[in-house]
């Protein structure tokens, strides 16, 4: 990178900031300063919670904004959206093949600004997805479109000192070649007692009949534990909790089968500071923490990466 003090980097489909806090850990680890030159993320609720955090208020539809407009740049941070490709031949460039994806977006991104690296999340089923076509052309329009390096690997949150089972793929690519051990000493290591609040509000009790639901079904070895209901109604408990997701029905997850998770519980269950601000409604946290990544996760591959290519 040629400032190799200050990273200069941009934070797409940046939701409430779980990017620009792992790099900014990264970074300090590493004694390097930062610099968030740009941020998109289309939703107003993330918007209004990443500029109560951050300062600033994120642009919008990055589908509508050109290259042009965004400053220069040596990383490119985004969490993006997966949605169905539809996929016309691997053999075509990627203006043919992605065209309509929000990955078209990275990659005209890219194309135009020619930064030094970038990383990239999703998740774990982009693999699998379209029995492995949609991969294909992200990895071949990166590598032979763009002209990256590119490495990748999925991983999972429970391994990096938090108590969420979250399993998501992570995507580097540089200019130059780099070597990821993809092997992380994590010294800090949070239990479901370490996040779980004492004095919580009635409003997030589920109903007596829900509880008593659960109960007929199912007996917890675990005290904390998380219950998790599947698609299909069976209950299960961990001593950690399953994936937070955005769009889950109201009781997915309930603490010893009986309440949801406080807003400030899903956040730290991603990794979030105790001093991240709070705005927006308990649902709209719901969402948010659903849709953002485990920061301690992202941390330690970005000071992995970073201090591979610098
Ligand atoms: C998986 S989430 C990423 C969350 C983020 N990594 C975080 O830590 O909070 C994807 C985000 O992309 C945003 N998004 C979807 N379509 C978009 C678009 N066309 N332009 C900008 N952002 C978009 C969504 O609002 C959502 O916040």
């Amino acid at each position: 990178m040629e400032n190799k003090n200050i990273i200069r980097y941009i934070d797409l489909f940046c939701g409430i900031g779980g990017f620009r806090y792992a790099v900014s850990n990264a970074l300090n680890k590493l004694g390097l300063e930062g610099d968030c030159v740009f941020s998109s993320d289309i939703d107003k609720y993330a918007q209004d919670s990443y500029e109560a955090n951050f300062g600033e208020r994120p642009r919008g539809d990055i589908t509508q904004i050109a290259a042009s407009d965004i400053p220069g740049f040596n990383l490119l941070l985004g969490g993006f959206p997966c949605q169905t490709f539809s996929i016309c031949g691997l053999q075509k460039g990627f203006e043919d093949t992605t065209k309509g994806t929000l990955f078209f977006d990275i990659a005209r991104i890219l194309k135009e600004k020619q930064p030094d690296a970038f990383v990239l999340e999703n998740v774990k089923n982009l693999v699998g997805h379209n029995n492995g076509s949609t991969f294909s052309v992200i990895l071949k329009t990166l590598r032979d479109e763009l002209g990256y390096v590119v490495d990748y690997k999925v991983l999972n949150a429970l391994d990096f000192g938090l108590p969420q089972k979250r399993e998501r793929i992570v995507i580097v690519g540089a200019k130059k070649p780099f070597k990821m051990s993809w092997k992380f000493d994590i010294q800090e290591k949070k239990t479901l007692k370490d996040i779980l609040e004492t004095d919580v509000d009635k409003k997030h009790y589920a109903s007596p009949e829900i509880v008593e639901k659960r109960r007929l079904k199912h007996t917890s070895p675990y005290n904390p534990g998380i219950w998790h209901e599947n698609k299909s109604g069976n209950i299960s408990s961990y001593p950690y909790s399953c994936a937070l997701r955005a769009g889950a029905s109201y009781n997915y997850l309930l603490v010893n089968g009986e309440r949801r998770l406080t807003p400030r519980e899903m956040l730290r269950l991603q990794g979030f500071p105790e001093d991240f601000k709070i705005v927006v409604s308990d649902a709209q946290t719901r969402k948010q923490a659903g849709n953002a990544l485990p920061v301690t996760m992202l941390a330690a591959v970005i000071e992995q990466f970073l201090s591979e290519i610098l």
